[in-house]
Parts: structure tokens; C-alpha cells; sequence
């Protein structure tokens, strides 16, 4: 949600930081600001809405110095106004905070400051830790006994980052608990710090990962990390391969319009190296299976969020179906409460585009709590759903910046085709010809995507017709079932059109009272096992004068009658074909939302990592 930024070196940092904030915009936000040593003194500068509102303040009056902290804030406690902004600072002026999380006791702590006579600038939990820290520097403690003495203080999941003018050679950040990562970032004479990759990849590859309960202590030429006992630790550096130039618009008006196209490369890279076709072979190294534990494997729960739950949904029919293994899938939010079922036989398996997503963290930690053995399917490389997993398979997609998840939403769709196949190799319950066929089928894959995505036109013609609906209706059955829900949301989450999925069988229980001639029904029908199940649906909406747009296979005559628009998609092995119906789904929510001139980036209300519950 919020972003965070700092730099230290010979550089002016002002550039820096309002660059990498950029970087940082589609992870939703409504002010910005950024705070640099200045002769000796803490300048501030900070705004709500857009980082371009920022720059213009910037320009009327700018600040350079070599160090300096910036933020894009999210609102959670306090308006998205300006003095509500970060960076903050407390009386003094002579230190200064950037901070994700909430300050779960921010009320007591504030009443007892203004207590003893403090007097608050802004109505966020955020102000509350640097009066803290002030007070902790006012009975003669460093910058980085403050830091620790405050954190002890101060509830919650939180990422900060500190400064003082007091000690202009330092920055100290710290990570407590899941309230996103905090990345420290080595240069040649300079260090970074974010709260994610992308906003310092331009300047270093080479990167760390504070865990839950460090800090450390940066300088221009170097930095340590601790734990809040004050041991040195262990910090792990590690060189990023990611392609800045990777995170950029480049040709295309969006970037989720980018992060559709670029689903060939993603899936290509996704079977590389993984899929032996030759030998008929999967390779899932990172995931650490071991012939007993898959020989004594009885349940496995995928959890996830949005998007990604909806892959899991897929990836519950692959795993039953390759390796026979129940699976259920639950979103986090609810995992995390229901007490689940959970023992030294069964596997969680958390999908995140983010890794960082807070109901995610607390299902695995729920899972491991319980004894279960954690998988994880991640995007964003050595975030903590990476990391605190005792096997994971890393997305291979690059960095997502659309709020709405494209790729990352068909990546995990294969990593759980893969999976549920070497599962099955392993136990025993898929034949070798089964697997092998499975195998190849993969091949045509990213050839197919390549070919729906050269339909784009169409689809947007489509787009051109609903530009005016008010709502919306999918269905889909079996494994493109999830592919129903999938569409409803990506059509809400970027048009704000209400949209509504259901599984086609449960129609007449209710919600067939809806068709009419004014209900777009989005019937996802491609040629699999449910296909004659679909066109007696697409047929009872016709009966009571809805309009159909259909996901249908080339040369499927039976639809093109049927249907008053078709989104059509290549012939397909029907195991794969929730990846090619996704497709269409995904460019005809993008062209309805660009047609009607909306934010397709960065939609209202969202944030593309959500790191609070
Ligand atoms: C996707 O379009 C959504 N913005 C959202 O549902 C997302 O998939 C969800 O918040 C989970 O995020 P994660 O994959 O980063 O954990």
C-alpha cells in the first residue's frame, strides 16, 4: 500500500527519491512527500493526490541534500491531506519518520503524550512514533537506541525508516511484523532503501531483506543489521536479475495492457527449465519435495487473495486431478480464522503476486502453527510469503505494476499444472503416458496466448458494444469456472461496472431472476467436459432475452448462433483452457475501462499490495 524510499551518498537525494516514489505508484496512494538534510536542517516537502502535485511544490521550492527518506501514503488512519502526509516530524524538527503499518496502540500512546504536553500536527498513528523517538533522543540516547527503545513501544506490523540532523550520517530502517518489506539496497558509495524493488533497481541489483523484528543502520559506505536485542545479524545480499527497463510502460498505454502481452514471455519463461518435454520430467527444485512426504501427503489447502485465489482455484483441479490428492482452496481472510485442519501431513500452499499481502502471511502462519508444511507460489523475488515457505516455485513474470493482476494471475495457473504433475509422478497416481501427454500439451501454450493476443482488436470492438452496461453477469463450469469469477473482478476492479460470477449450474437457483434484455451474460463455453452443460445455459438466457457474449472455440457454430457477441479463442487441451479464456476476459475489461477514460493503472479504492488486514 504505502511506499517508502530513501537514499544516502553524494548524489542529491530529492531526484532519487521522487523517482523511485514514481516507481512505486501503482501500489495505490493519495499524497506524497519526502524530507532531506539540508544544511543541517530537516526540509520537508510533502502534498496529497498525485506525486505530480509533489513535484510542483518541488518546484516553487526545492530541497537538496545527500540524504533523505520519501513516502506514497495510503490513508488509514487521518483524511488524505496534506499535513496527514509523510514524512513526519515531532517538535523538535530534529528527526524525521517514514512509516507503513498501523500503530495498533496509537490512541493510548498519543493520550499519554499530549499528557505529559505534546502537542500533535496531524491526526495519523505515524506522528505518534516520532514524538517517541524525540523523547527517547531528549534523555540522551543515539539515534539507534531510540529507534529500538520506540519500536518496543509501539504495537502492530510496521516498516519505518528514521533520520535525525542530528546524525546526517545515517539512516535507520526497521521491519516489525507484515507490514510489507523493507529492501536496503548497496551501491558504490551510496545505499538505498525501499519498500520495494522496483524503486531502487534503476541505482543497485544488489539488494537485502530486512526479516520481521530487524534494523539497520545505513551508511553511504556501508550498513549493519540487528535484531532488537542489538545482536548483529546475518544479512544476506543478493544481485536482482530484473530488468529495470522491464518496469516501464514501453510501447503500450498501460501497463496492465503491457502485463497482458507480455503473458507469452512470462509463460514461456514459466516452462523454462522447469519442463524436461523430451524426457517428460518436471523440475520444481525450490519446492524441496521429498518422496516420503509426498508418499504420506493427505491434504493440501491452497489460500490466497482475490486474483490469486481464483488460481487456486484452478490449481485444486489440477492437483486432484493429476495427483489425486484432496485439495480445498479458501481465501486467506477466512483460513486464517476457521480453524482449519491442519497436521504434519498437510501442505499449505499460499499463491501472492506481492508476497507481501498481510491475510496471506497470517494463513501460513496459522498453517505453521498447526504443524503443516508451508508452499508458496510468489511473485515479488524474497518477499516474506517467499520466504517463510518450506518449498516455493518463484512466478516467473517480472515486476506487475497494474493494480489489476494479469500475468501473475495465468503464471500460477501453470506452476500448479507442473506441480500437480510432479506430485502425481511422485505418489504414483499419474501414468507416465498421462504425465508425458500433460507434458506436451504445454508446449502449445505460450503459441496460443501469442494468437489470442493478436485478436486484441476484436475483443475491443466488443468492448466498444458494453461500453455502456451497468452490469454484468458471468458463468463458467468446472475448471473455467474460477475464469467466471476471475472476469466478474477484473471488470469491476478497473470499469466500476457491478459484476457478478457464478458457477453455470446455479442459475435457476436464483440468479437466472436477473436476465433480461438489459443483462449482459458473459458465458465462458470453450470446447471442455461442461461445454453441452454451457449451451443450455446460454440457451436459457436467450429464452428470457439476456444478451450472451460468449467465450467460445474457433469454428464452434453452435455459439456463433447462439450468441449475440463472440470472444473467440484457438483450439486448446481443456486442461489449459482457463489460461486462453482468461485472455479475452482480461482485454475486454481493459478496453471498457479505456473507453470510458478511466484510471486502468491505478483504480479507485485499490492498492496493489495490501499489507494491512
Ligand atoms: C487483482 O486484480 C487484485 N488487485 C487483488 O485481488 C489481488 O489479486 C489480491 O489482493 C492478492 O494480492 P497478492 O497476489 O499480491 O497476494
Amino acid at each position: 500500500m504505502c511506499g517508502i524510499v530513501a537514499y544516502i551518498g553524494e548524489q542529491n537525494a530529492t531526484p532519487i527519491i521522487l523517482n523511485g516514489l514514481k516507481k512505486l505508484e501503482y501500489r495505490g496512494y493519495d499524497s506524497a512527500g519526502l524530507a532531506v538534510v539540508q544544511n543541517d536542517k530537516i526540509k520537508i516537502r510533502r502534498k496529497s493526490g498525485k506525486i505530480a502535485e509533489l513535484e510542483k511544490v518541488l518546484l516553487e521550492d526545492t530541497v537538496a541534500g545527500n540524504i533523505g527518506i520519501g513516502h506514497t501514503r495510503w490513508a488509514t488512519h487521518g483524511e488524505p491531506i496534506t499535513k496527514n502526509a509523510h514524512p513526519h516530524v515531532g517538535m523538535t524538527g530534529d528527526v524525521v519518520i517514514v512509516h507503513n503499518g498501523i500503530v495498533e496502540n496509537f490512541l493510548e500512546i498519543r493520550e499519554h503524550l499530549q499528557e505529559s504536553g505534546c502537542k500533535f500536527n496531524s491526526d495519523t498513528d505515524t506522528e505518534s512514533i516520532v514524538h517517541l523517538l524525540e523523547h527517547e533522543l531528549a534523555s540522551g540516547c543515539s539515534l539507534e537506541d531510540a529507534v529500538v527503545n520506540t519500536l518496543k513501544l509501539i504495537r502492530g506490523a510496521h516498516g519505518i525508516v528514521v533520520l535525525s540532523n542530528k546524525e546526517p550520517d545515517k539512516i535507520i530502517c526497521a521491519r516489525l511484523g507484515n507490514a510489507g518489506g523493507v529492501v536496503v539496497g548497496v551501491g558504490d558509495g551510496e545505499m538505498f532503501v525501499a519498500s520495494d524493488l522496483p524503486a531502487i533497481l534503476e541505482h543497485t541489483r544488489k539488494v537485502g531483506f530486512l526479516e520481521s523484528g530487524q534494523y539497520a543502520i545505513i551508511q553511504k559506505d556501508g550498513f549493519e543489521v540487528k535484531n532488537l536485542g542489538g545482536e548483529t545479524c546475518e544479512f544476506e545480499v543478493q544481485t536482482i536479475s530484473w530488468d529495470p527497463v522491464s518496469a516501464e510502460k514501453g510501447e503500450y498505454r498501460h501497463f496492465m495492457q503491457k502485463e497482458i502481452h507480455e503473458q507469452v514471455r512470462s509463460l514461456n519463461d514459466t516452462l523454462a527449465g522447469r519442463v524436461d518435454f523430451e524426457k517428460g520430467k518436471i523440475r520444481l527444485d525450490n519446492m524441496n519435495l521429498t518422496p516420503e512426504f509426498v508418499k504420506d501427503l493427505k491434504r493440501i489447502y491452497i489460500t490466497a487473495c482475490g486474483t490469486a485465489a481464483y488460481a487456486g482455484m484452478i490449481g485444486e483441479m489440477y492437483i486432484e486431478h493429476f495427483a489425486r490428492i484432496p485439495v480445498e482452496v479458501d481465501v486467506a481472510s477466512e483460513f486464517r480464522y476457521r480453524n482449519p485442519i491442519v497436521d504434519e501431513n498437510t501442505a499449505v500452499l499460499a499463491i501472492s503476486q506481492s508476497g507481501e499481502t498481510a491475510d496471506t502471511l497470517a494463513a501460513m502462519e496459522e498453517a505453521r502453527s498447526k504443524g503443516g508444511k508451508l508452499w508458496s507460489i510468489v511473485n515479488a523475488i524474497g518477499t516474506q510469503v517467499m520466504r517463510i515457505a518450506d518449498g516455493t516455485i518463484s512466478m516467473q513474470t517480472g515486476p506487475e505494476i497494474g493494480v489489476a493482476s494479469t500475468k501473475a494471475f495465468t503464471a500460477p495457473i501453470v506452476d500448479q499444472y507442473l506441480l500437480g504433475i510432479l506430485l502425481g509422478q511422485m505418489n504414483g497416481k499419474l501414468s507416465d503416458a498421462d504425465a508425458n501427454q500433460a507434458i506436451q500439451d504445454l508446449r502449445l501454450l505460450p503459441d496460443i496466448v501469442g494468437r489470442l493476443l493478436d485478436r486484441e482488436e476484436d475483443v475491443s470492438a466488443v468492448a466498444e458494444e458494453l461500453r455502456d452496461i451497468e452490469n454484468a453477469l458471468y458463468l463458467g463450469r468446472g475448471i473455467n469456472m474460477p475464469i467466471a469469477y476471475e472476469g466478474a473482478l477484473k471488470l469491476k476492479e478497473i470499469t466500476y461496472i457491478h459484476a457478478e460470477a457464478y458457477p453455470a449450474g446455479e442459475m435457476k437457483h436464483g440468479p437466472i431472476a436477473l436476465i433480461d434484455e438489459s443483462m449482459p451474460v458473459i458465458a465462458i463455453a470453450p470446447r471442455d467436459p461442461w461445454y453441452e452443460k454451457m449451451i443450455s445455459q446460454i440457451e436459457q438466457v436467450k429464452a428470457r432475452g439476456g444478451i450472451v457474449i460468449a467465450v467460445a472455440t474457433d469454428g464452434d457454430e453452435r455459439i456463433a448462433s447462439l450468441a449475440d457477441h463472440v470472444l473467440w479463442i484457438p483450439e486448446i487441451p481443456w486442461l489449459l483452457s482457463p489460461i486462453a479464456c482468461v485472455i479475452p476476459l482480461q482485454l475486454l475489461a481493459y478496453h471498457i475501462a479505456t473507453i470510458r477514460g478511466l484510471d486502468v493503472d491505478q483504480p479507485r479504492n485499490l492498492a496493489k499490495s495490501v499489507t494491512v488486514e
